[in-house]
């Protein structure tokens, strides 16, 4: 179980659509956090355990499930990510580190809601959210149109789910689940249609 808040490490989560340049912060943001002196784990979803590797494949079009399925199977993933002993969420927090992970379950409510009930989508995550919810997701803002040219340009093999269209639908989704949260769970948008140096200092005097 997760400690009080004020004797636990922070629990910070950057979303954004593909493209939106999440792993480029995360990964910045762990630096200046490691730099200032704290004890920084850097994580991601889908994970790199047995279930994420599971979903890469899916993503990838190796084999077929159904929407529903895929669901669970990132609900499956997160909850390990979560709890596993190895280096869970909650016991890394327990033991004082910054976690900061690469999407979490609002990728969930964005992503699976292109096709089921975003309700459906929440309700699954109903003690998720309640067992280990962020101190703080940082969204990144970027349109459409940018975040498809940052992908073509990363040149590599697109999944399912990198087209106009849908990444269309994505951004809205995303924006309908803030807003169902909003007072309940600390959410910052941060502008990310401009330099990465530029959204790091942004980020740097969020998290200060
Ligand atoms: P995500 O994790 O959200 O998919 P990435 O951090 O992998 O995004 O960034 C996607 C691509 O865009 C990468 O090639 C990355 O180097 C590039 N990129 C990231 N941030 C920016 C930015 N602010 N401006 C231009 N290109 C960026
Ligand atoms: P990721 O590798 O983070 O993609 P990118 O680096 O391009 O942002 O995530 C893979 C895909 O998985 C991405 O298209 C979003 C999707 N996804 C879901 O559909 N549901 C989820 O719960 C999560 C975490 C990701």
């Amino acid at each position: 179980m997760l400690k009080p808040a004020d004797s636990r490490g922070k629990f910070i989560v950057f979303e954004g659509i593909d493209g939106s340049g999440k792993s480029t912060q995360a990964r910045l943001a762990a630096e200046y956090l490691s730099f200032i002196g704290k004890k920084v784990h850097l994580t991601r979803e889908p994970t790199t355990r047995p279930i994420g590797k599971l979903i890469r494949e899916a993503l990838s079009g190796t084999f077929e499930v159904s929407e529903a399925t895929m669901a669970a199977m990132f609900l499956a993933d997160r909850i390990d990510h979560i709890q596993n002993e190895e280096d869970g969420i909650i016991k890394l927090l327990n033991e004082g580190y910054t976690v900061i992970s690469d999407r979490y379950f609002w990728s969930s409510f964005a992503y699976h809601s292109l096709t089921l009930d975003m309700d459906w989508v929440i309700s699954i995550h109903e003690k998720v959210i309640k067992i280990c919810p962020p101190d703080l997701t940082i969204y990144l803002d970027l349109n459409v149109a940018s975040s498809l040219n940052r992908i073509d340009a990363r040149n590599e093999t697109q999944e399912i789910f990198e087209n106009r269209e849908v990444l269309t639908k994505v951004y809205n989704n995303y924006e309908q689940a803030f807003a169902r949260y909003h007072d309940v769970l600390k959410i910052t948008k941060v502008n990310a249609d401009q330099g990465i140096e530029e959204i790091a200092a942004v980020i740097k005097d969020v998290l200060a």
